[in-house]
């Protein structure tokens, strides 16, 4: 079932006490270009073809996403790169295809824990006639999909993934992320009602490194600290 208007908007009077982690403004206070800086072209695979497509999960208002497809433009050589770029929030959507002017980029909201969501992001490999993404971006996510839905869809939704991508590039929120959410909504009256019942909970990082490097995906690289105190991981579809 889509996320309700009630349920997107703000609790009290705080405009950081949100759900979903869809803060309106969210590139006032985390400039893209910090981020950007972080990445490094190894992380990235060797392209296969001459497209290269690649899922951004939770965009927000795209200000990322737009910086992280000019950075593929330039590695890729001017390859054509095309990428789909899904959101929970609608009005987060509306707002970055409002400012969106490159064509190879599509907007769409989408809940990635719903089965719908899920069929999207297959359909749109399959409009590319392609099995795999080549990339996936996963940038502070992680946090809000496994608050609000518990252990298991975390871990599910981390094994879709990886099912979907030759390499999947993440951004995972530590325990104390958790905690400040947790602490700023209970301060404007709600809460996140399976806080308390998480079983994965202070070492979420290293659980998560865990799932992903189990299997077919291995880790080939780690961007330092950033300013804001967290790491990029890369992981790659082995070699058969
Ligand atoms: C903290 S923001 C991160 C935005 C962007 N990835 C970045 O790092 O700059 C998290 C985003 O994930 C979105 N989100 C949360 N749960 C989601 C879900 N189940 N499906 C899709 N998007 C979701 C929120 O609406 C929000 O825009």
């Amino acid at each position: 079932m889509p996320a309700q208007n009630e349920e997107l908007s703000f609790s009290g009077s705080d405009p950081g006490a949100v759900k979903y982690g869809n803060f309106i403004n969210y590139y006032s206070f985390h400039s893209s270009k910090n981020r950007t800086n972080n990445l490094d072209p190894k992380m990235f695979p060797t392209a296969v073809n001459d497209i290269i497509i690649c899922l951004d999960v939770g965009c927000n208002t795209g200000e990322l996403t737009k910086d992280m497809y000019l950075y593929l433009k330039n590695i890729y050589n001017d390859l054509s790169v095309k990428m789909l770029a899904i959101d929970i929030d609608p009005t987060l959507i509306e707002r970055a295809k409002e400012g969106n002017d490159i064509c190879d980029i599509t907007f769409i909201t989408c809940d990635i824990v719903s089965d719908a969501g899920r069929k999207l992001v297959q359909d749109y490999k399959e409009t590319q006639k392609k099995q795999m993404f080549d990339v996936i971006f996963c940038f502070s996510i992680t946090m809000w999909i496994h608050i609000n839905n518990g252990d298991e869809k975390l871990i599910e939704l981390l094994n879709f993934l990886k099912g979907n991508t030759r390499s999947l590039i993440i951004e995972p929120q530590p325990w104390k992320c958790y905690k400040n959410a947790q602490r700023r909504m209970k301060r404007s009256g709600k809460d996140f009602e399976l806080f308390e019942s998480l079983k994965i909970r202070d070492n979420v990082d290293k659980k998560i490194e865990e799932i992903l490097n189990k299997n077919n995906h291995t880790k080939v690289y780690e961007s330092p600290l950033s300013s804001w105190n967290r790491k990029i991981l890369s992981y790659h579809l082995k070699m058969n």
